[in-house]
């Protein structure tokens, strides 16, 4: 009898399971999923108790006590391990205490490429309790100016290489009492230290915790630029609380301290130092740092350090699955790839010809203050919603008229919520738990990312500037970004800033900047619609050096359109809007074009059969 009863129970307990697994295949997924989030909150929640404070540094400090001679960063042919790493950061921050000009805490701006020194010059920075200014190493002049006063900065911290493009702006910093240090040993230009003498000259001694003493989890941690909807780049404040916070998600991808990770992209943006680097502090993990991204010499790469890990923007992919195929293809030791932006396509090619790869693929912004992570590995998604964590980060997809720029509201001025399977701007709640700490020295733009009576009177969001789509089986979907911004090899390009440089240059009237799609491509390239001055003539060189001297090159117009007159019909976004899709197909454009040619040095006229060579993929834009 006993065993009767046992076998029902077995079988009914199987058939339920069976009948969860074909109903809801990802169940299981989700509980895992939502059992993690609650082991994060827990974790951040108990590293916040401790006392005294404790911040993403202490975390180096464990790693080094608890494995001093692990190999932390591999750079070219130079290996430093964990105490190496601890001993370099400690010898630059007491070069940089016995300064004047500086006193700890202050905010310094780090203007160096990746190298093992940007790593050590952060840890040491996060030692002395000063915020860190991630300063893009591309920017110039005017840019470089702008990005560096939003944060405040007393001191700047430079490359050696970018000895010229600190003294374009040497005479303003100077004005503002900035010292200024160049990591070279010898450097006689006036204005300018030299800096790295000083470092090697500096005791390796560990700074005492009293110099971190004033730091609270408000402290901004680092300045991370980012150029939204219009004009110059905003500086995203990071602050403590955020930085640690970040500690706790990055242990839940399953790293650890034996995985080897591969990081090429800039550490001035959020996806290189918050993940690469931040993350493998938490984890323990070793770094291999490569001073940029190199297609060819990739895989390479992974197979001679053993790589277990590697980071991805969607472009980084499709340019791993452009290279020639090699018998070797497959033989690696990677076994996951995190990162954003890949598209289906590239998603099923990579894994076909690169091996089977776990591919971590999430969403977060820079500012923001949700995470979608894309656990199940749904081709094509960026990540999975659920129930739990909507209702501890509440967001929600509301209809958006894309011609006026702005959501829809209705009677009541309420925002309307998209019905599932259409697409929506992402809104994301602003609460203690998901906050928005907004933009340095720029309350108009941190204004401006709020958006305010969404679905009750008084509420308020994050406008997050993208606009998703979920399906019926709770996957999210990336569609497109709204408003003056485009993305190209992975940045986010501002049109007003292009249009402002563009108009500032001798012969060109008006612009009217947006990016276009080119076939084999992700994101959009920049393109002008512009007018020529009166009585003036289109001087293609001109422009050109114009272009190359103020813009870094993803964010150059590569193709230019010449315009009578700026069309009046309409609202200029809705002009926008058909200049876009006319995008730039000499078959069908009456107006001339143009083509920016790195080799004349010049824009060129776009002829028919460029265009071909364009959408067949013979020339490298
Ligand atoms: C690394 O070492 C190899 C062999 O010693 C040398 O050929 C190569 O140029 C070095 N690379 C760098 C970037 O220093
Ligand atoms: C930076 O700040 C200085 C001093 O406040 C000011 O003179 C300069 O115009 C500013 N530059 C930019 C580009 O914002
Ligand atoms: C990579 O792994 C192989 C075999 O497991 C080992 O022989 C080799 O020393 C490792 N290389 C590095 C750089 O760790």
């Amino acid at each position: 009898m006993l065993l009767y009863v046992l076998s029902v129970i077995l079988s009914s307990v199987l058939i339920i399971l069976f009948a969860l697994k074909t109903y809801y295949p990802y169940l299981w997924m989700d509980i895992l999923y939502v059992g993690e989030l609650l082991w994060i909150l827990a974790t951040f929640t108990s590293m916040r108790r401790r006392r005294p404070l404790f911040l993403a540094v202490d975390r180096f400090a464990e790693q080094t006590a608890a494995h001093p001679d692990r190999t932390f960063v591999v750079f070219e042919n130079q290996t430093y391990s964990y105490t190496a790493a601890d001993k370099r950061s400690n010898k630059i921050a007491n070069a940089l205490q016995s300064l004047c000009g500086y006193t700890s805490g202050d905010t310094v701006a780090l203007f160096m490429g990746n190298e093992p020194a940007f790593m050590f010059t952060w840890l040491a920075l996060a030692k002395l309790g000063s915020p860190v200014a991630l300063l893009n190493q591309n920017i110039r002049n005017k840019c470089l100016l702008h990005c560096f006063n939003c944060s405040k900065a007393k001191v700047l911290i430079a490359a050696s290489e970018l000895k010229e493009a600190v003294q374009e702006v040497l005479l303003s910093l100077s004005e503002q009492g900035v010292t200024v240090l160049l990591m070279s040993e010898h450097c006689n230009a006036p204005g300018l230290q030299s800096f790295l003498d000083k470092v090697n000259e500096a005791s390796d001694a560990p700074l005492p915790r009293s110099v971190r003493l004033h730091i609270t989890y408000k402290t901004p941690a680092v300045y991370i630029y980012t150029s939204g909807t219009t004009g110059l780049p905003k500086a995203a404040v990071i602050n403590q609380n955020r930085l640690l916070k970040n500690l706790a998600v990055l242990s839940f991808n399953g790293i650890t301290s034996r995985d080897v990770i591969y990081l090429n992209l800039p550490l001035y943006h959020t996806a290189g130092f918050m993940i690469g680097f931040i993350g493998s502090i938490q984890t323990g993990s070793t770094i291999i740092l490569k001073r940029k991204f190199s297609a060819s010499q990739f895989w390479d790469d992974c197979r001679k350090h053993n790589v277990t890990v590697i980071q991805y923007i969607g472009e980084v992919l499709r340019y791993l699955c452009n290279m020639p195929k090699r018998e070797n293809d497959k033989d690696h030791k990677v076994r996951m790839a995190i990162g954003n932006g890949l598209r289906a396509e590239i998603w099923t090619e990579f894994l076909t010809r690169f091996g089977n790869i776990q591919i971590q693929e999430f969403y977060a912004a820079t500012e923001g203050n949700v995470i979608f992570v894309n656990y199940p590995g749904k081709i094509g998604a960026i990540g999975r919603v659920n129930f739990f964590q909507r209702m501890v980060f509440p967001y929600v997809l509301i209809k958006y008229d894309i011609d006026r720029d702005e959501p829809v509201r209705d009677t009541n001025g309420l925002c309307i919520e998209s019905p599932k399977g259409e697409t929506g701007l992402m809104v994301s709640k602003i609460t203690d738990m998901a906050p928005f700490v907004g933009y340095a020295q720029n309350e108009e733009q941190t204004e401006r990312k709020r958006l305010r009576n969404v679905l009750k009177k008084g509420d308020l969001y994050f406008n997050s500037g993208d606009l998703m789509r979920i399906d019926e089986d709770n996957f999210i979907y990336f569609q497109d970004r709204v408003g003056d911004t485009f993305r190209w090899k992975g940045e986010n390009v501002a049109t007003t800033e292009v249009s402002d440089i563009l108009t500032i240059s001798d012969c060109l009237k008006e612009a009217n900047v947006y990016g276009v799609q080119v076939p084999g491509h992700d994101g959009r390239i920049g393109m002008a619609a512009v007018t020529v001055v009166e009585d003036g003539q289109f001087d293609g060189s001109q422009v050109y050096n114009h272009v190359v001297r103020h813009l870094p090159s993803y964010a150059r117009p590569r193709f230019l359109r010449i315009q009578n007159a700026a069309e009046l019909t309409g609202t200029f976004k809705q002009m926008k809007v058909k200049l876009v899709e006319e995008s730039f197909d000499p078959g069908c454009i009456q107006d001339p074009l143009y083509i920016l040619d790195d080799n004349d040095k010049s824009y060129v006229p776009l002829t028919a059969q460029v265009y071909g060579t364009i959408l067949s993929g013979n020339i490298k834009l």
